[in-house]
């Protein structure tokens, strides 16, 4: 860390002691991809590969909140309002999940995907247009993203519990998991085509 260029105040005693230290620059101390060493009964590898598939999960799942939040904003017609509420709701679950999954790589000495241009670079889920899409298209495209995520979490919690991290294990089923499923569940409901007046 250099401080060399951040001004630093000798006049004014007050100003001395709570001038903030502006502008400051410091090294990289943790490179992404490694994991420090943390006494919590897991190898290095086990640590190291549960971080790995956490920070896939984790990207992926910013990227379905994002879309969430982009449907939230974009959707129209006669079930606006409805929509409108329910990807909100299903949007911040995502973020929760985001919190969860991001701490847990940290818990295991790991660095969580954060910056959401290293986030882009990972991701497997399609890119939306910039653009609006047709209600369906949206739904579809959140079920999709959905189903993309469970597909990677079944075989990391698989994995996960063959290393002998049952804490990630339990994360990927209970939280990540449990929570798309259901999601999948709402938005599937939307693409039934059934009358609405008459039977
Ligand atoms: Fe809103």
């Amino acid at each position: 860390m250099t401080m060399s260029h951040t001004p630093r105040p000798t006049n004014d005693r007050e100003i001395m002691h709570s001038q903030p230290w502006l502008h400051q620059q410091g090294l990289e101390i943790q490179a992404y991809g490694t994991v420090r060493l943390f006494p919590i009964a897991l190898s290095r590898d086990a640590r190291q590969y549960s971080c790995q598939r956490l920070n896939q999960i984790l990207a992926d799942t910013q990227i379905l909140f994002s879309l969430y939040k982009k449907h939230h904003w974009l959707v129209r017609g006669p079930t606006f309002y409805q929509l409108h509420l329910l990807l909100d709701k299903l949007a911040g679950e995502q973020l929760a999940l985001i919190d969860t999954i991001a701490e847990r790589v940290q818990t295991l000495g790991g660095i969580a995907i954060s910056d959401p241009r290293h986030v882009a670079e990972i991701t497997r889920i399609p890119r939306a247009p910039n653009g609006c899409e047709e209600v369906p298209a949206m739904l579809s495209r959140l079920l999709e993203a959905t189903e993309l995520i469970l597909i990677d979490a079944h075989e990391a919690a698989l994995r996960a519990a063959e290393g002998g991290d049952l804490g990630t294990n339990d994360l990927i089923v209970s939280n990540v998991i449990r929570t798309d499923e259901l999601q999948g569940w709402f938005l599937a409901e939307h693409l039934v085509n059934t009358p609405i007046v008459i039977a």
